[in-house]
């Protein structure tokens, strides 16, 4: 039965960059997205940034732009971000909107004449300078505890202490220094206790992960208390109706900002909006947000959706944090990573995986190790993944008449029913936010397709001519298992699969796709689908963000709310130690004797270490054409994994060398100077084969 469902990502602020969290939960949203695309359903995916408050209000006021300009350029920031990582939203749009002034006014009217709106003043601090007042954010001073100054309003960054901005012993403002005066006006409140016995029926409905069902009940258990929904101007937002000088705190017109943003999105794309919206609708409404927002998302918007008329969540997915080589990402210690400077350095499809491989429906946080990172891409995606078609369609294009086999060898036949037989374990786990359960699923499949190439060695089939019907079977049943895997990794890696049907020319996969063949096709010519990731790009980024971090603390200026002192971002070490004086240049040789030696573009399909030597790996070279064998003393280098798929390049008209293991084919080249060892990689594009001159 076809779908259809909604889904949102939270709304990222307008007043700051997007970075690696954000990313987790993009992502997150979009494999799923993706994967319920790839399933027939119709789908919609929305986002926006969220506009409004007082810091966006005061960062413009300070860049000297108007708030309309400071957004505009945000979304433009965000956008590219998001774009960078192949996030495919249908629309992302403002709250900043008509649409979603409208929805924010209704809802509110609506349940105004409900009678869940209250008037009463409050008590607040306030800038006599600036001439607003002051959140307990923009409120600092002495901790009344320990004594510590230039604390925030609402607790102690020195002892942890929790308090009421009143409490801070010679408070100022941190907007102009000035004194702050105590002063009332009339706040809006959302009468939220009335809705409790809705919200507790509410969340337990399914609505909610049950880990964070357990939190919402000590929520019912401390009891609701109103919220306050206003805030005085000026302010950056949408005025209050019925009223000349209040404004919607930023959190109501939040949430209201996916219903405006899916309005525009039905205009556009002619869809009735309340069929998706209304009460009776009977769609599906997924929200992915973190830990951090669950309360407003949990409470407030199910409550002010309900009371107004509208239907409530589905489903709220909600995940922990990202933390990076086990710490929250933090500016002053270089680990504060934004898209940007990642996308400056390292792949989307990388990060897409590995978060892949570390979300599950749980509320833990999630780490980014880099090691583990460029460990588990590189052995996972390229070893096991990509290596199958690169080991392979080479043959069928070169060997085999560039067209797939009329039928598979009678042994992969089992292999691949098999394959198809993991389908529904796979879509369940997609199904249920189980990411890292796909994951695990899909690489023990492509472990079972490489034991099947290397039990039947194409590249040894490929040296006797008598078994060419044999190269084409195998090879095109290899092609078959890598079909099926990039049809189930698809949602993860939506570019590597775009590649992937090109060349085996096959339409958009889709779940569909399942008990489709490869029989009988023309293949293109393969083109390199991912690289490796070098553990230098990963210092790369992390010298880029660290010197990003000092550049920002030595343009600040000090004022006197300073930050608390950071730690200097420390520079990662040196690649190598220092290096020795090089050695003299060697003799003068002409072109001749240069073109002599016949260096080209190899592919190490296998790396092994043997226990007898304690200097050499016995690496497997793909020419294309043809497989060689060399032994490199590169051991203490390389482990490896870190070598398998990768390029590089070989002499490839050495003289053959009878050693204690066996015959070495060549030689492949690195650059060395006693304190290192690091072997040669052509630029991405080269391909196994290509002569060097
Ligand atoms: N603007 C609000 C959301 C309004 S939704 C109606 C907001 N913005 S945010 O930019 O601070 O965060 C947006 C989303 O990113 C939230 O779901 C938040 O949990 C998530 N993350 C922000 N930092 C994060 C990490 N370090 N790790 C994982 N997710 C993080 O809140
Ligand atoms: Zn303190």
């Amino acid at each position: 039965m076809s779908r259809q469902i909604l889904v949102t990502s939270a709304l990222p602020y307008a007043n700051g960059s997007i970075h690696l969290g954000h990313m987790l939960e993009h992502v997150q949203t979009d494999i799923w997205v993706r994967f319920q695309r790839m399933r027939g359903h119709e789908v919609y995916y929305v986002c926006a940034d969220d506009t409004h408050g007082a810091p966006v209000m005061l960062a413009a006021e300070k860049a000297a732009i108007s708030p309309e300009t400071l957004i505009e350029r945000s979304r433009n920031e965000h956008l590219r971000d998001f774009q960078g990582f192949d996030i495919s939203y249908d629309l992302y749009y403002s709250t900043h909107t008509e649409e979603t002034r409208q929805f924010a006014e209704q809802i509110y009217l609506r349940l105004k004449d409900a009678g869940l709106i209250s008037v009463r003043p409050v008590e607040q601090f306030y800038d006599p300078k600036r001439e607003m007042f002051l959140a307990d954010r923009f409120v600092k001073g002495e901790c009344p505890r320990c004594h510590a100054k230039d604390q925030y309003g609402d607790s102690c960054e020195v002892c942890g202490a929790t308090y009421a901005p009143t409490e801070l012993i010679a408070p100022y403002s941190a907007v102009t220094g000035a004194t702050p005066e105590r002063r009332s006006s009339d706040h809006h409140f959302f009468r939220l206790g009335e809705c409790s016995s809705f919200l507790q029926a509410w969340t337990r409905s399914g609505t909610i992960p049950p880990a964070a069902a357990n939190k919402m009940g000590e929520w019912f258990e401390a009891g609701l208390s109103d919220w306050d929904i206003s805030r005085d101007k000026p302010y950056f937002g949408f005025a209050i109706p019925g009223t000349t000088d209040k404004y919607f705190y930023v959190w109501l017109d939040a949430p209201v900002g996916y219903m405006g943003s899916f309005q525009h999105l039905a205009q556009r794309e002619g869809l009735a909006f309340d069929d998706w919206w209304g009460v009776d609708s009977t769609a599906e409404l997924h929200h992915f947000i973190g830990k951090d927002i669950l309360y407003f998302h949990s409470l407030f918007w199910p409550a002010m959706l309900a009371r107004a008329g509208y239907r409530t969540p589905t489903q709220l997915h909600v995940h922990g944090f990202l933390t990076v080589n086990g710490a929250k990402m933090s500016k002053s210690r270089g680990s504060f990573i934004t898209a940007a400077d990642y996308l400056a350095h390292l792949s989307p499809e990388h990060l897409r995986y590995y978060y892949a491989a570390k979300l599950n429906a749980g509320l833990d946080d999630i780490d980014l190790n880099l090691e583990d990172f460029t460990a588990r891409v590189n052995s996972d995606l390229v070893g096991k993944y990509v290596n199958l078609a690169s080991r392979t369609a080479g043959f069928i294009r070169k060997r085999c008449g560039g067209r797939t086999a009329r039928a598979l060898p009678p042994a992969a036949e089992a292999l691949v029913a098999q394959f198809r037989s993991q389908a529904d374990t796979i879509a369940q786990a997609y199904e249920n936010g189980e990411y890292s359960r796909a994951m695990r699923e899909i690489m023990a499949l492509a472990d079972l397709a490489n034991q099947y190439v290397d039990g039947n060695k194409p590249w040894e089939i490929a040296r006797d001519a008598a078994r060419q019907e044999e190269l084409h079977t195998v090879c095109t049943a290899c092609l078959e298992l890598f079909r099926l895997l990039t049809l189930y990794l698809k949602p993860v890696l939506p570019a590597v699969a775009t590649k992937v049907e090109a060349l085996l020319g096959v339409p958009a996969l889709t779940w569909e796709a399942l008990d489709a063949t490869l029989l009988d096709q023309p293949i293109a010519d393969y083109q390199h689908l991912m690289q490796r990731i070098e553990p230098i790009q990963v210092q790369a980024l992390l010298t880029a963000v660290a010197a990003g971090a000092a550049a920002a603390l030595a343009a600040a200026p000090t004022p006197a709310a300073a930050t608390p002192a950071a730690t200097p971002p420390k520079a990662p070490p040196p690649v190598a130690e220092t290096p020795k004086a090089p050695p003299p240049i060697a003799e003068t040789i002409g072109i001749d004797d240069f073109s002599r030696i016949d260096l080209r573009v190899a592919r190490i399909v296998k790396a092994e270490a043997m226990p007898e030597a304690d200097k050499l790996l016995r690496l497997t070279l793909d020419l294309g054409f043809e497989t060689r064998q060399v032994f490199a003393g590169i051991k203490s280098a390389y482990t490896p994994e870190q070598l398998e798929g990768r390029l590089t390049v070989m002499v490839a008209n050495l003289a053959p060398r009878k050693m204690r293991f066996g015959e070495s084919q060549g030689m492949v080249l690195a650059a060395g100077d006693g304190n290192g060892l690091f072997i040669l990689s052509p630029d991405s594009g080269a391909t196994p084969g290509m002569r060097i001159k």
